[in-house]
């Protein structure tokens, strides 16, 4: 039987089952693995993929969506991939089109790399910001922190729910109620009894990713990620929005270099709901 053309394979939605094969195309394309990243998002998520004939996915990307159950108000893309060898034959084009036609009316944002950059602005995708991937060993130290942190505990969920909302700009619980389970570390920055900030830090690969990361200002989320820190042995990463220069200064001088700079771009919407001088970090740049 002749092989049909990458056109005519069907895109479908992934599912838990499909876990090692979306992480055999992160390497396909030089990322990392990353599994129990694809598995949170994978579950969080709406993941949408073409299986290759020949075995494995052609593609695959992942929907995530905010807001209530019936309605969402912002959808983040994310992990958008084309197997290296089917790149440049439209393939990419074809999904990000399935995708966004299937979000309807609903606002979308995503992180994108240089690479993914060109295609989403011929779908209509606006820059509106940019971040910066820091990664490296934390080097404690500095002028003594006063904000306190502690790890947060179940009755603690209420309040970073509500926080997390006014911030973030949309209702995420659907995520951040995963996160006990997601990530080693939940800890929540406290004044006078009131939750000010809160972080997390999940484990990537040989790294702890620093993130969800809101706080009340630049000297919580500092005390937020030290705290993280000093709780782990491995090297933190951490996305951090460019307009918190003083945070990202701060993080350089801890020790942690400057990766990358990825473009934050929306569609359907001029920027971001919520309000970011408080939102630091996202909890990946996968789904904001
Ligand atoms: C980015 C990516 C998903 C594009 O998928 P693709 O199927 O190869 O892209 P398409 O063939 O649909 O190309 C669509 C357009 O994107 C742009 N584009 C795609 N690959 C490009 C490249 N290597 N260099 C420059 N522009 C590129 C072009 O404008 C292209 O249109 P054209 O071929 O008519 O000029 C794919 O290259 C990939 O998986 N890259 C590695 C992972 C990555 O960076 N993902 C993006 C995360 S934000």
């Amino acid at each position: 039987m002749p092989t049909p053309s990458l056109a005519a394979l069907p895109i479908r939605r992934l599912t838990l089952h499909d876990l090692s094969s979306c992480a055999d195309l992160s390497e396909d394309r030089g990322w990392p693995r990353e599994e129990h990243k694809w598995g949170f998002l994978l579950t969080a998520g709406k993941g949408y993929g073409i299986d290759d004939p020949d075995g494995g996915l052609v593609a695959a990307c992942v929907v995530t969506e905010y807001g209530s159950w019936e309605r969402s108000s912002l959808g983040a893309i994310g992990m958008v991939l084309v197997a290296g060898r089917h790149a440049r034959q439209g393939v990419g084009r074809r999904l990000m089109r399935h995708v966004v036609s299937l979000m309807d009316t609903t606002p979308l944002t995503l992180y994108a790399t240089p690479f993914g950059r060109p295609l989403y602005e011929e779908l209509g995708f606006k820059m509106t910001g940019r971040s910066e991937m820091l990664r490296g060993h934390f080097a404690p130290g500095g002028p003594e922190c006063r904000v306190a942190t502690r790890a947060a505990v179940a009755e603690d969920l209420p309040a970073m729910l509500r926080l997390d909302q006014e911030v973030f700009g949309a209702d995420r619980t659907s995520l951040i109620t995963r996160l006990p389970s997601f990530a080693d570390q939940l800890r929540v920055a406290e004044e006078d009894g009131r939750i000010i900030g809160y972080t997390a830090a999940w484990p990537n690969m040989d790294t702890h990713v620093v993130g969800p990361l809101i706080a009340r200002d630049t000297e919580t989320a500092m005390a937020l990620i030290a705290s993280l820190a000093a709780r782990t042995h491995r090297p933190l990463r951490t996305d951090i929005d460019v307009r918190h220069e003083e945070l990202l200064s701060w993080a350089r001088a801890r020790g942690l270099a400057p990766v990358t700079v990825n473009a934050v771009m929306t569609y359907g919407i001029t920027d971001l709901p919520g309000d970011w001088r408080r939102r630091f970090a996202p909890l990946t740049v996968a789904a904001g």
